[in-house]
């Protein structure tokens, strides 16, 4: 099939590239030049495990363009990918959403296409951009739309870090639209992945026990609600073991044997319930405060994903006092960050703790030194207030400190040589934000081993 995806960020690019891979072809579009012309040398301008693999084993099915009438003219699937920011308010600013529908509007050529949504979007912007998408072509062409395009919700829930992966080996694909033509195409496209057909990548293999994909096909409304109760969900799961980390830390329990031992009860299952400083990134934030406020437009309050919002803040938070706690006075010390992304194996630093953390500090007359593996170079652009505060090494991090704190579980920090780092250290105070380490060996080394809830054993490797 023919398709076109609008916007080359995490997702529109692993969606395009994943596509082609498939047997599709299809066209990325973007509006950043830049980005165009480093896919079209083959680069990714973001860091994600096998996506360049993925971008090479796609060969002439992807192609990259910034004109619309390129892009979508002939599609048989236009896919929207923007961003879809907070606004101070919570609510999503909306704005390129709707200037890719306009662009998508005038340049549909006739043929039945299929506009879907895969932007994170609010309950009724299917609709929203169907009118829009009719307003545009109807300014074009001086006659209303008759049948040319219908619009479907599409969305993701890949995790940056296994984009790909979680692209071609999903729990699911959601699927919702009013028009049962878009859900036929759109089953059409997803159908290798649906009964994994397709033979796997050489960088990425099959997973064993992966079968038939579920397909959950229904209305508009319900798949942008799905979207969004299941990232609350999995942000609250997030706070939830925090909340208990904090109340094992106080009556002394193991937090990783309390988390171990609640998550293996399968109706609770456990992936995030991992403590640590809270989540980051680019979706939880802004996807709770998006379901805050729709809900609020219709007078509906939510307890519950307020709380987990409020329960994340407070994560960060308590990185600042347990370094006050520690030390006593923050004003002075050097104080190093080892991680900025918001998880590893990303360089994505929307809402990353590290950020937050580091600001704090700063306000509190910190000298602080920061540091990450692959995120550094995107930092400095999209930080410049911070980038001052880099390092280039982690020796310089370790350098004379009065306490280290680990914010990203990158697997570079874990193997560090953190014998010879004990060292360097003024007081070697080591906050493990991610409960990654061993604290039982690193006491040994000589840190004062400090944890977000307590005490807790070494992770299983
Ligand atoms: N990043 C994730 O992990 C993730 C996961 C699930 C869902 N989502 C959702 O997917 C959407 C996209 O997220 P992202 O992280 O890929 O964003 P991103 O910021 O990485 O990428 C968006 C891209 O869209 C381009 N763009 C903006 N306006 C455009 C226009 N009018 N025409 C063409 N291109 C345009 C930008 O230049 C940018 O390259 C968001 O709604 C997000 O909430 C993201």
């Amino acid at each position: 099939m023919k398709v076109c995806v609008v916007g080359t960020g995490y997702v529109g690019l692993t969606t395009g590239a994943s596509l082609a891979f498939l047997g599709h072809e299809v066209t990325c579009l973007d509006l950043d030049h830049a980005k165009i012309e480093m896919l079209r040398r083959g680069r990714s301008p973001i860091y994600e495990p096998f996506l360049e693999d993925l971008l090479a084993e796609a060969g002439d099915r992807l192609r990259f363009t910034a004109d619309y009438t390129e892009g979508v003219g002939g599609a048989d699937v236009v896919f929207i990918a923007v961003q879809t920011p907070s606004l101070p308010d919570g609510s999503p600013d909306l704005r390129f959403l709707r200037k890719a529908a306009a662009s998508v509007g005038q340049s549909v050529d006739g043929a039945f296409t299929v506009v879907v949504n895969k932007s994170t979007v609010p309950i009724g912007s299917g609709n929203w951009v169907d009118a829009i998408l009719r307003e545009s072509f109807e300014e074009l062409h001086g006659r209303r739309a008759d049948g040319e395009f219908a619009v479907a919700s599409n969305p993701e829930f890949l995790r940056e870090g296994s984009a790909i992966h979680d692209t071609l080996y999903p729990d699911r694909i959601v699927i919702g639209s009013d028009d049962p033509r878009s859900l036929e195409v759109l089953n059409r496209l997803y159908r290798p992945i649906l009964d994994q057909s397709f033979t796997p990548p050489s960088f990425l293999a099959r997973p064993d026990g992966v079968g038939a994909v579920a397909l959950v096909a229904t209305d508009l409304a319900s798949a942008e609600l799905i979207k969004y109760a299941a990232n609350a969900f999995l942000a609250l799961k997030i706070s939830y073991i925090n909340e208990i980390g904090r109340l094992a830390g106080k009556v002394g329990a193991d937090i990783i044997q309390v988390a171990r031992g609640t998550g293996l009860d399968a109706r609770i299952g456990s992936r995030f319930l991992q403590p640590g400083v809270g989540w980051g990134g680019s979706c939880f934030g802004k996807d709770t405060a998006a379901l805050i406020a729709t809900a609020e437009e219709y007078h509906h309050d939510m307890p519950i994903v307020r709380a987990a919002r409020e329960v994340n803040e407070r994560q960060r938070e308590a990185v600042v006092d347990k370094l006050l706690d520690e030390l006593q006075i923050i004003k002075g010390r050097k104080i190093g960050l080892l991680g900025l992304a918001f998880k590893p194996q990303t360089d994505d630093l929307r809402d990353a703790p590290a950020i937050h953390i580091a600001e704090r500090l700063i306000a509190r007359g910190a000298r602080v030194k920061l540091h990450d593996p692959v995120a550094a170079e995107r930092f400095r652009t999209e930080q410049p207030e911070l980038a001052p505060f880099l390092a280039d090494t982690v020796d310089e991090v370790f350098d004379d400190s009065d306490a280290v704190v680990l914010v990203t579980e990158w697997s570079q920090y874990l193997e560090l040589d953190w014998a010879k780092f004990v060292g360097l250290m003024r007081t070697p105070v080591l906050l493990d934000g991610r409960h990654a380490l061993d604290p039982a060996r690193l006491t040994q080394l000589g840190y004062r081993y400090l944890s977000m809830a307590g005490r807790s054993t070494p992770p299983a490797s």
